[in-house]
């Protein structure tokens, strides 16, 4: 379990103000999210207009952060006060965590009513409800196994996109010599977990995948497997820059999109800073998937859960539910974000040659039985063990273990988290 006593009591003080600063009107809807980077404001805008049009107002409560840990304690603090927001962004198991505590609204009458049991991916369902019922509407698919690249790098070293590990390290090693940074990386342990994820994935295949991450067997985390993982985390660690410790995910893409770095290997929220800073996939910059992992996909969903106010979901909570769902604003929104619609029935017309190859990626690996919940964010274990993991990934990323000790402690770490 990652405890932080300080930084939980910092967040605690920032949720008792702002509560106390805030007078939420009847007819507003106050939504908690960490969305406030400048691609994942300019996506949420879309959802705020949405609910404007609506003639329902927007109470923003934004826990900066990506990947949403700071967020979520803010929001435990919240709950635990008794002043719930009535929506907020969510991932995975945190999801289901939250409904098994009886606190989220129950959405099974406008999920019925919009058939979001025929639109929405079993892989989502089985987030997006809870004991049969739907608690939460999903908003988005993202997945986590992409690499960005500046183009113009590249293309100034004659490196072709890398297909394998060995042509991965050869096109770093290129990168490195020109005085360029290689790897653009924010040293916080959901980005060291995210690159995991994707080295877990291409070191050992989506068996292995499955058996390490998602069921946790202790074997396939205690192997040579797992240890030649760390192995090629070190290798990693050789290529980023010298300031990357505590480095914001979106500060990293922006030293991509700036041409002081090549590479960045994150989720494609990614894409949405590189749209905001006017660039072009394919002119200005590429996205393809992590070498290795080029049939599979590593996912997570940002899903609005809805606060039980005391009985039915408000009516606020219902039109924002609906919005969320409406396939005109999933395309809007998505097309913004980064992520694919988190429904099967949106066409790909507006989307980009990243958003379509993703969409394209995604239905693939679903019917191919090649889609896995991300570790890293939340969708192939609960935040316990989530937690647990990340532990080890960074202090072995920094230094701190070598693989031989890093894969034990991971055996150990995700044992007593369970
Ligand atoms: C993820 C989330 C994305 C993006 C990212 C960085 O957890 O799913 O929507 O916001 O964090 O903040």
């Amino acid at each position: 379990m990652r405890l932080n006593f300080a930084r939980s009591a910092a967040l605690i003080a920032i949720v008792a103000a702002s509560a106390a600063a805030t007078q939420v009107k009847a007819e507003d809807v106050e939504v908690l999210h960490w969305w406030t980077a400048g691609g994942e404001a300019a996506a949420l805008n879309v959802l705020k207009e949405n609910l404007q049009e609506q003639g329902i107002g927007w109470e923003d409560m934004p826990v900066a952060g990506g990947g949403g840990e700071q967020a979520m304690t803010v929001l435990r603090a919240r709950v635990t006060a008794g002043n719930p927001p009535a929506a907020v962004q969510m991932l995975g198991f945190d999801i289901t965590d939250w409904a098994a505590e009886g606190a989220l609204s129950n959405l099974n009458d406008i999920a019925a009513e919009e058939n979001w049991d025929e639109v929405v991916p079993e892989a989502l369902q089985k987030f997006s409800k809870y004991d049969g019922n739907w608690v939460a509407a999903p908003v988005n698919v993202h997945s986590t196994n992409w690499v960005w690249a500046n183009k113009s790098i590249l293309d100034e070293l004659g490196i072709e996109q890398p297909q394998t590990w060995d042509e991965l390290i050869a096109a770093l090693d290129k990168v490195k010599a020109s005085g360029k940074v290689a790897i653009a990386h924010g040293g916080q342990p959901w980005q060291d977990a995210t690159i995991f994820d994707a080295v877990v994935m291409a070191t050992g295949g989506p068996e292995f995948y499955q058996a390490s991450m998602i069921d946790l067997d202790p074997e396939a985390l205690g192997s040579d497997t797992m240890k030649e993982v760390f192995d090629r985390m070190t290798v990693l660690r050789g290529y980023v820059d010298d300031n990357f410790s505590g480095r914001d995910w979106n500060l990293a893409s922006a030293m991509v999109i700036n041409d002081e770095a090549a590479f960045q290997f994150m989720g494609d929220w990614a894409k949405g800073e590189f749209l905001k800073a006017g660039l072009t996939p394919d002119e200005d910059f590429l996205c393809f998937r992590f070498p290795g992992t080029q049939d599979q996909v590593t996912f997570n969903s940002d899903q609005f859960a809805f606060f039980n106010q005391g009985g039915e979901p408000t009516a606020e909570q219902v039109a924002l539910a609906k919005a969320i769902m409406s396939p005109e604003f999933q395309s809007a929104f998505n097309v913004v974000k980064g992520s694919v619609p988190a429904r099967t029935d949106v066409s790909d017309e507006a989307f980009d040659a990243c958003g379509k190859k993703g969409m394209k990626d995604l239905a693939a690996a679903a019917s191919s039985g090649n889609l896995f919940g991300s570790m890293a964010h939340g969708h192939a274990n609960p935040a316990s063990v989530k937690n647990a993991m990340y532990d080890v990934i960074t202090a072995q990323f920094n230094g701190e273990y070598d693989s031989e000790t890093a894969t034990q402690e991971l055996v150990d770490a995700v044992s007593i988290a369970q």
